[in-house]
C-alpha cells in the first residue's frame, strides 16, 4: 500500500521546504506539491510538524552477551524503544566470543536480531588480529555487508588489544573500504588506577569516574589517530567524552587525515556531579567513558558546531537498576559491593533525537539541517547507508519522523519501551516531541500507539564506510 504523507516541512541536511512525500513499495517515489493519489493510499496530515529522515543510531549494544552480564534490550525491545525515539536504523555492535571466529559471531547476532522492529546493521568488535582473524574482516566486508571493525584500547585482559594488533585490523581496514572504529581510553593505566583504588577499600561508585581519567581517553585517542595515520585507515571514535580527546581529533582533521568521532547525549547533557547522588544511585551513571565535568561539555557543543564532531550516537547498553524483575545478570546490583563488577552502561535509543533536539536547536541555536546531519545523514554517509538511510530523497527508503517542534514533554522511564528500569534523564523537561515514525513508508509509531512488529526489520548490508 502506498502512504502520502502531505502538507509536511521536509527538513534534510541540506533542504528546508514544504511538500508532499509519496512512498511506494517501501521507496519514496515522489516529492511534490498537492500530490494526487488513488482511494487505497493511506494518508498522514503533517500540518504545523517537521517531516524528518528516520535518525541513525550507530551505536547500540542489543542483547550484549559477555562472560559476566547481559544488556537487558532485546533486539526485539530496544528497536521498539529506537522507533518511539524517532530512529529507525541501527547499526549494532556483533560481540564475538574470544578464539572463536567474527563469521559465527556474526551468524550468533543474526539469529538474535531476527526480533529487529527496524533496520539494523552491524560493526564488527574484533577481540584479536590473527591471521584467520584479518581473513575473516575481509569476507565480512566482501560478502557480509560488514564494513566497519571496533578495536579495545581499554579492558584488559577483556576486550582490549595491543597497538599491533590494532594496527594490523587498521591496514586490513584500510585496504578494503572499511572504518576501524576505536575505544580510545588506555586500559592498562586504567587498571592500576583502580587496583590502588580497591587496595584502599574505596568501592562506591563514583570511583569508576575518578580511576578513568580524561587525560587517559585523550592519551588513546592521539594513539589511535597516529596509527590510523600509518595505516591509511579512516577512523571513527566512538563514544568521545574528553576536550583533550576532542583536540586531537580536532588538529588531525585540520591535517587532511580521515579521523571522524562521536558523542553521546549523556556526554552533553549530564556531568560527573550525578556520582554525587546517595547510595548506589551512581551506579545508574556508571559508563565507559564516565561522565566528565561542564568544561568538556563546553568542547563537545563546539564540536559539534564545527564539525569536528560529527555524530551523535547513543551507546545504548542498557541494565536494569534493580534486580527484579530479569535477575542479576541484568543488573547493576552485581556491583554493589564494588564499582569494578558494576555493568558499564546506560540506557538512551528511545531519547537521542528529542534531547538533541532540544539541546542543540532550541537551546544551542544550531540550524535544523545541521541538526539532521548530526543525528541521521553524517551516520549513514560514513558507514556505508546512504543514500537508502539518512535523507528525504526520490529513491530513499521511506523512512520518516513526524517531528511537533514545540510541544514539550517530560522524560520518564515509566513510558519508555526499554526493558531497562530507569532513564538518564528521569524529569528532563524536552521541547520537540516524536509523533509519528514510517519504516519504509509503514506507519509503525501513532502518538503512544505501536503498530509495528517484531521481525519486520530487516538486516543492512552495508557499502564502504569512512568515506563520507
Ligand atoms: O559503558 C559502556 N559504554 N558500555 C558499552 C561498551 C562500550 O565500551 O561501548
Ligand atoms: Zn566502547
Ligand atoms: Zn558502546
Amino acid at each position: 500500500m502506498a502512504t502520502l504523507i502531505r502538507n509536511g516541512r521536509i527538513v534534510t541536511a541540506v533542504d528546508d521546504y514544504a511538500a508532499d512525500i509519496l512512498v511506494d513499495d517501501g521507496c519514496i517515489r515522489t516529492i511534490g506539491r498537492e500530490l494526487a493519489v488513488g482511494g487505497d493510499a493511506e494518508v498522514h496530515d503533517a500540518s504545523g510538524l517537521l517531516v524528518l529522515p528516520g535518525g541513525v543510531d550507530v551505536h547500540t549494544h542489543l542483547d550484549l552477551i559477555t562472560p559476566c552480564a547481559r544488556s537487558v534490550d532485546t533486539f526485539g525491545s530496544g528497536t521498539k524503544a529506537a522507533a518511539f525515539g524517532g530512529t529507525t536504523t541501527l547499526v549494532d555492535f556483533c560481540t564475538p566470543v574470544a578464539g572463536e571466529s567474527p563469521l559465527k559471531g556474526l551468524e550468533d547476532w543474526h539469529r538474535l536480531s531476527e526480533s529487529a522492529c527496524v533496520d539494523v546493521g552491524a560493526h564488527m568488535i574484533l577481540l584479536d588480529a590473527n591471521p584467520g582473524t584479518l581473513e575473516d574482516m575481509k569476507t565480512l566486508i566482501r560478502s557480509e555487508g560488514v564494513s566497519s571493525f571496533k578495536l579495545f584500547l581499554a579492558y584488559p585482559g577483556a576486550l582490549m588489544v595491543d597497538d599491533g594488533a590494532l594496527f594490523k585490523a587498521m591496514r586490513v581496514a584500510g585496504a578494503n573500504g572499511a572504518m576501524t572504529c576505536v575505544h580510545a581510553e588506555n586500559g592498562p593505566v586504567i587498571q592500576a588506577l583502580v587496583q590502588e583504588a580497591l587496595d584502599q577499600g574505596l568501592t562506591a561508585p563514583k570511583y569508576h569516574a575518578l580511576t578513568r581519567p580524561a587525560i587517559l581517553e585523550g592519551e588513546a585517542t592521539q594513539r589511535a589517530i597516529r596509527l590510523a595515520e600509518l595505516a591509511a585507515t579512516p577512523l571513527y571514535i566512538v563514544h568521545l567524552s574528553a576536550a583533550q580527546a576532542l583536540s586531537a581529533v580536532t588538529e588531525a582533521r585540520d591535517r587532511g587525515i580521515p579521523v571522524h568521532a562521536e558523542t553521546c547525549p549523556q556526554y552533553l547533557f549530564l556531568t560527573e556531579e550525578e556520582y554525587a547522588r546517595p547510595g548506589f544511585e551512581p551506579a545508574k551513571y556508571v559508563m565507559t567513558p564516565p561522565l566528565r565535568d561542564a568544561s568538556h561539555q563546553r568542547e563537545l557543543w563546539r564540536g559539534l558546531q564545527t564539525d569536528d564532531l560529527q555524530v551523535v550516537s547513543t551507546d545504548h547498553c542498557p541494565f536494569c537498576f534493580n534486580e527484579q524483575p530479569y535477575g542479576m545478570q541484568f543488573s547493576k546490583q552485581q556491583g554493589i559491593d564494588s564499582f569494578s563488577r558494576i555493568p558499564n552502561g546506560a540506557p538512551g535509543v528511545e531519547t537521542r533525537l528529542p534531547l538533541v533536539f532540544d539541546g542543540a536547536v532550541v537551546k544551542h541555536g544550531m540550524s535544523l539541517n545541521r541538526f539532521v546531519e548530526i543525528t541521521a545523514t553524517a551516520p549513514a554517509k560514513l558507514f556505508g547507508l546512504f543514500p537508502k538511510k539518512g535523507t528525504i530523497a526520490v529513491g530513499s527508503d521511506g523512512d520518516l519522523v513526524l517531528f511537533d517542534p514545540g510541544e514539550r514533554w517530560t522524560v520518564r522511564a515509566a513510558d519508555h519501551h526499554s526493558r531497562t528500569d530507569y532513564t538518564l534523564f528521569e524529569g528532563r523537561v524536552v521541547t520537540g516531541r516524536v509523533k509519528k515514525v514510517f519504516v519504509r513508508g509503514q506507519c509503525i509509531v501513532d502518538g503512544t500507539n505501536w503498530l509495528g512488529r517484531e521481525g519486520m526489520g530487516q538486516y543492512l548490508r552495508r557499502g564502504e564506510s569512512g568515506r563520507p
